[in-house]
């Protein structure tokens, strides 16, 4: 599974990059917003720390709009992928930009079928949001099952982007079922690293290591 992350925070998308966990990088409006900086300067800063896809929301609601935005943002660096929302005429876009060559996310994704269609438009990446539907009372992780059945069905090249992860176990579950990437916040990637017993056995060594009164090197 990729691991993307899902922020527009250069200081924690450093970090986790040279930790050698990222895949990529997701923003949208919202985290651009949060992070208080221009957008074409913030993400040309992100192109530059990430090699891989770095997901580039465009804001315009009509076709015409998209692609010229999608134009705009295409040219900040090679591993920008233009995302767009799951309307028709996002769908649109999709088309005509993958058809040339681009990467694109789908975004707000809530159902199967919103999906299929997705990968009719030969979208690189799906971004169904579990979070959001969870909210609803709505079982997000039942939409993840869903779209990879139907992609595995049909052999569909197009990626599910597990998106809007809150807890550790969505990342757990989407693995599982077989998500390609998961897109996740900054202080949920940190928190896969935790467990209580690795800390306990940790503090077991260090403590028995003193007693020996030994130094490596
Ligand atoms: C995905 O690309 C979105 O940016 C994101 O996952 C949305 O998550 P949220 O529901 O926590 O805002």
């Amino acid at each position: 599974m990729k691991f993307f992350v899902d922020t527009a925070d250069v200081k924690d998308i450093r970090e986790l990059n040279d930790a050698g966990l990222l895949d990529g990088v997701t923003t949208n409006p919202s985290l651009i917003m949060k992070a208080g900086r221009d957008i074409m300067d913030v993400t040309k800063e992100i192109c530059s720390i990430v090699e891989g896809p770095v997901s580039a929301e465009v804001t315009a609601v009509e076709y015409s709009g998209m692609m010229r935005e999608a134009e705009v943002l295409s040219k900040i660096a090679d591993n920008i992928c233009i995302k767009v929302p799951l309307t028709l005429d996002g769908l649109k876009a999709c088309k005509a930009l993958t058809s040339d060559g681009r990467m694109v996310n789908v975004t707000l994704c809530f159902s199967a079928n919103q999906a299929l269609l997705a990968a009719k438009a030969g979208a690189t990446f799906i971004s169904p949001f579990i979070g959001r539907l969870d909210d609803m009372g709505i079982d997000g992780m039942e939409l993840i099952g869903e779209i990879r059945t139907i992609y595995d069905n049909y052999d569909f090249g197009t990626e599910i982007l597990a998106a809007s992860i809150r807890t550790v176990n969505h990342v757990k579950q989407a693995a599982m079922i077989g998500a390609d990437v998961a897109t996740v916040p900054p202080a949920t990637l940190k928190a896969l690293v935790k467990h209580p017993l690795t800390d306990k056995g940790l503090e077991a060594f260090l403590a028995d290591w003193a007693k020996t009164g030994q130094k490596i090197g």
